[in-house]
């Protein structure tokens, strides 16, 4: 039987890089996409390869840009002659400022790589799955918590994060008749590149306000990616599932 190909969009840190590491420990050949090659390319040399004929790559895609999306997807089909049967969007960026000071291009620049972003990376990868019939495909997005609650200072990365979820539901009902299963994990407060540039003092606060009592790791987000992209969630779609510690629930 062929290895399954998994194409992680986002894989050059936090929880993208957690997510190509979870896939390659259970034998999946992994595609680290990233709009920073150096990134990809370091975590590409962190994967454990013990494939004896068929190598883990990456590539560069900025996923706002159709025609970069594009090609990621003709590079994965010319690699290993059939396209990934299970895509995890893990791209995304902040820039945060108050609902009264956004400029208007910070919210083009968050909407364009986590919104539309999505769509592009959803769209061209459901394509791939639909035209070579590849069955069992599961479609992993990501979301936030904060696309539910909201944050201040966020209104551009709520907005767009909101919009995940919404792509997410309507791409489950399209593509349910081709078997293809699509599910956002919202994450909460995880310790990645993103939360490092927020200052310690509101780390304490935020970690107060936890259930749980601290803040997550990509490694406990790529578990439900992990999770969503195999037969073990084969009745689970359009669902959006909180790794949040409890932070928010209700
Ligand atoms: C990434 O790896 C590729 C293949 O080895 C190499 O050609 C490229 O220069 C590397 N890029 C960076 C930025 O390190
Ligand atoms: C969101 O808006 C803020 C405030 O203007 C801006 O600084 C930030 O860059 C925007 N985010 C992104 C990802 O563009």
């Amino acid at each position: 039987m062929p290895l399954r190909t998994h194409e992680i969009s986002g894989g050059g840190s936090g929880i993208g890089r957690a997510v190509c590491q979870r896939f390659a420990s259970e034998g999946a050949l992994v595609v680290v996409a990233d709009l920073n090659e150096e990134a990809a390319n370091e975590t590409l040399r962190s994967l454990s390869r013990d494939h004896k004929v068929q190598e883990h790559m990456a590539a560069v895609v900025d996923v706002s840009s159709k025609q970069s999306v594009e090609r990621l997807v003709e590079s994965i089909q010319r690699r290993y002659f059939q396209p990934a049967s299970v895509c995890v969007n893990a791209a995304g960026i902040t820039q945060d400022d108050f609902l009264l000071r956004l400029e208007e291009a910070a919210f083009d620049r968050v909407v364009g790589v986590n919104l539309k972003g999505t769509f592009l990376v959803v769209q061209a990868v459901a394509a791939a799955m639909v035209a070579s019939g590849v069955s069992k495909g599961s479609i992993v997005t990501v979301g936030s918590i904060v696309g539910k609650v909201g944050n201040i200072g966020q209104v551009n990365y709520s907005a767009s994060k909101a919009g995940v979820e919404g792509i997410t539901r309507t791409a489950a009902k399209e593509l349910s008749r081709y078997r293809i299963r699509c599910n956002c994990v919202l994450p909460g407060f995880i310790s990645t590149p993103m939360t490092d540039k927020v200052p310690e003092r509101v780390i304490h606060k935020m970690t107060s306000l936890v259930p749980l009592g601290r803040m997550g790791e990509p490694d406990e987000v790529a578990d439900v990616c992990s999770f969503l992209a195999s037969d073990d969630s084969r009745y689970i779609t359009g669902a959006s599932i909180e790794v949040t510690g409890g932070l928010f629930m209700g």
